[in-house]
């Protein structure tokens, strides 16, 4: 699978509901979220605008140029909404059989909703199609939203990198999600 695969709709409730059962797969829904690969470097500015307000050291868009130069290395999924406004996005490396996330973040007035999960479940997917046999990050040691949210995707501490972050500087805590195969039960 390339960074050309088509959109994913996420319906993000019956996603979370477990109990989606035959009769929710029956019922036709509207999607909640739209997950796309960036296509363009114009589209640049909407990653900038959401890392911008997300991160205290973001990323920067000569990083953004660089990084989508390396088609065979460097992946990026936007979340749209209906009116396909940009919303949240996830940038992923695929290093032989190991996916990297470098970044996943949503626009503050849509979390809570579904976003990061619905991106998370297709970086991981498409990770599957790429050969990727297992996923790694790294996220703030204070950051419980995103630690619960990894949590529930299966991924689980395998160290710590002290004083990796500045602005302040805090230790990273290195997840691991060790089988992508494997279904992951969300809970
Ligand atoms: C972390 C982040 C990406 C989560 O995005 P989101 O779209 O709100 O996440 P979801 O709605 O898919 O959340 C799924 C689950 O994760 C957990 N979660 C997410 N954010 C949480 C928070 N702030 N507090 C507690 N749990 C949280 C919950 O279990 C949530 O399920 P629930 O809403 O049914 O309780 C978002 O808060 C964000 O952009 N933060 C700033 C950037 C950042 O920290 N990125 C992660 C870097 S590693």
């Amino acid at each position: 699978m390339s960074r050309r695969t088509a959109a994913t709709h996420v319906n993000t409730s019956a996603f979370r509901d477990e109990a989606s059962s035959s009769s929710a797969r029956e019922t036709p829904v509207m999607p909640d979220w739209i997950i796309e690969p960036l296509t363009s470097p114009d589209e640049i500015d909407a990653i900038l605008a959401i890392e911008e307000a997300s991160f205290t050291n973001p990323w920067t868009r000569q990083m953004y140029l660089a990084e989508i130069q390396k088609t065979d290395v460097s992946f990026f999924l936007l979340a749209r909404d209906a009116s396909r406004r940009a919303v949240g996005f996830c940038s992923f490396w695929r290093v032989l059989d190991e996916l990297h996330i470098n970044n996943l973040a949503v626009r503050s007035e849509h979390r809570r909703q579904g976003v990061a999960s619905a991106l998370l479940a297709r970086v991981l997917a498409d990770g599957v199609g790429l050969g990727a046999k297992s996923a790694t990050l790294e996220v703030r040691r204070s950051n419980e939203g995103a630690l619960r949210l990894y949590e529930r995707f299966g991924f689980s501490v395998a160290g710590v990198r002290r004083g990796y972050y500045t602005k302040p500087v805090e230790d990273a805590l290195v997840l691991r999600l060790a089988d992508l195969e494997t279904p992951v039960a969300l809970c």
